[in-house]
């Protein structure tokens, strides 16, 4: 176990802890002295249902480690389901203080040939799934804070750069992943008076899902360092689960390797104001004026 245990006695869900980056997550907090609910349907890469069990195997490496945690097998984007994950925490250690919102799959194609059915999957299981863990925990934690008891709760959320820049190929997940950005937000905004932060990473780690969409960064370990590897993301995640990160709410961070960066969102940005209507074909110089005075957007991933 670490000596640095920040998160002792706190209790921790992690979807889609199963495999990848939510592994990473569980174990990191384990080992930082929290009791984890591990939750992980065992999907495919595409979302299909598989006989996998990859939180039971997640609980059992936790428990070699001499720390604590449940197995949990709920769909995150099935309401009841989101509910039960919640009230599982709950029943299994008495409480809940963090709630890491990770679990997802995706669906690639060009938008000229993506599915009703790609789509619905994939902004479901990232979206929904986000709003339906969200909405049964903040239930929970307004129900102590109106009991007079102390709530010194996070979220942390899973968007990605899909959502923040753009990516060729990702437009359902992209979509999904920008609106996860804008809903810790607004939660960060309605939560902070239950003693609730919300804040987000957009991680990059090799895991079965970036196999195909970024190979040629699946670099081997240099310098005894694997920057790719899925436990360097969790180091901030723990960090923001503990109740040291207690004031920091509303951000996005940016995390691979050993680089943490605060991920600079939308903003208001050059503007003119005549205080009248526009006619359309005066605005063609202006826009063009906007536009030289402004930084030019982030390039599209795979564009
Ligand atoms: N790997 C990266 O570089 C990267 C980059 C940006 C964002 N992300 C995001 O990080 C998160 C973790 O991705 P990963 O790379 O570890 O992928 P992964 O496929 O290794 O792990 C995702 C896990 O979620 C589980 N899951 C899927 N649907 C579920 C559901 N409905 N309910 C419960 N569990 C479910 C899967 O069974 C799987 O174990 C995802 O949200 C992903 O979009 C990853």
């Amino acid at each position: 176990m670490s000596s640095e245990q920040i998160c002792a006695g706190r209790t921790v869900i992690v979807t889609g802890a199963g495999r990848g980056i939510g592994r990473a997550h569980a174990l990191a907090f384990a080992a930082a002295g929290a009791r984890v609910v591990v939750n992980d349907l065992g999907s495919a890469l595409d979302g299909a249902s598989t006989a996998e069990t990859p939180a039971q195997q997640v609980v059992a490496e936790i428990e070699a480690m001499g720390g604590q945690a449940v197995a949990n097998g709920d769909d995150v984007a099935d309401w009841a389901g989101a509910r039960n994950l919640i009230h599982q925490a709950v029943d299994a250690f008495g409480g809940l203080d963090v709630l890491v919102n990770n679990a997802g799959f995706v669906r690639d194609r060009m938008l000229v040939n993506l599915g009703e059915d790609e789509w619905d999957a994939v902004v479901r299981v990232h979206l929904k799934g986000h709003f339906a863990t969200m909405r049964h925990a903040i239930e929970y934690w307004r129900g102590e804070s109106k009991a007079g008891r102390r709530v010194d709760a996070r979220i942390i959320n899973t968007s990605s750069g899909a959502g923040l820049q753009g990516s060729v190929g990702q437009g359902n997940y992209g979509a999904a992943k920008a609106g996860i950005a804008g809903l810790t937000l607004t939660a960060a905004a309605e939560f902070a008076r239950y003693g609730v932060t919300v804040n987000a990473i957009a991680p990059a780690a090799r895991t079965r899902m970036t196999e195909t969409v970024f190979a040629e960064t699946m670099a081997k370990p240099e310098n005894g360092f694997d920057a790719m590897a899925p436990e360097n993301i969790s180091p901030l995640v723990v960090w923001l689960g503990s109740p040291q990160s207690a004031g920091v709410t509303g951000r996005m961070f940016e995390v691979e390797g050993g680089k943490v960066a605060l991920a600079d969102g939308w903003r208001h940005g050059v503007a003119v104001d005549r205080g009248a209507r526009w006619e359309p074909a005066e605005l063609g110089p202006v826009v063009a004026d906007l536009i030289a005075k402004s930084a030019p957007p982030e390039p599209v991933y795979g564009a």
